[in-house]
């Protein structure tokens, strides 16, 4: 199991906490599929990905950024339980959406980024480390059932 040290908890907490959902879900869904055009695959049925203004605009990716990032804030709730929190999703995105896994990790960067622009300097490199920590640990998580 996952240790997490009250600072790590803290920390998690101080920056979810300044993490509006419905700005910075479609922020990251949609930097991912414009840094990783490969990743527009999954989404056909989402209409207009054919430029960078066309998919920062497009409400679908706008709506399953909410979505996505919806989810992550019930690993945040759920610190010490975040495999069996993800068991059905990875399944999911295994067996029915045929995601590689490997696209996990680009999502979790392109959060990472998103975040650090939207906190500047309160994302200290501690603040950071203890981000991918348990950005890793979700990528754990969603990949879990693949194996
Ligand atoms: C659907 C979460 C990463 C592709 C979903 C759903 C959730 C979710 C909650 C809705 C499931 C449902 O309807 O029951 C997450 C989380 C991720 C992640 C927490 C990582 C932090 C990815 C990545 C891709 C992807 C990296 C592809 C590059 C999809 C697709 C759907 C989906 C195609 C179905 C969308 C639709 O047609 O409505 N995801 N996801 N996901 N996810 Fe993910």
């Amino acid at each position: 199991m996952v240790e997490w040290s009250d600072a790590e908890r803290s920390a998690i907490a101080g920056v979810w906490g300044k993490v509006n959902i419905d700005e910075i879900g479609p922020q990251a869904l949609g930097r991912l599929l414009i840094v990783y055009p490969w990743t527009q695959r999954y989404f056909g049925s989402f209409g207009d990905l054919s430029s960078a203004a066309a998919i920062m605009g497009n409400p679908k990716v706008a709506a399953h950024g909410k979505v996505v990032l919806g989810a992550l804030d019930k690993a945040v709730k759920n610190l010490d339980n975040i495999k069996a929190t993800y068991s059905s999703l990875s399944l999911l995105h295994c067996e029915k959406l045929n995601v590689d896994p490997d696209n996990f990790r680009l999502l979790a960067d392109c959060l990472t980024i998103v975040v650090s622009i939207k906190l500047g300097g309160a994302f200290s490199p501690q603040v950071q480390g203890t981000f991918q920590k348990f950005l890793a640990v979700v990528v754990a998580a969603l990949s879990s059932r693949y194996f």
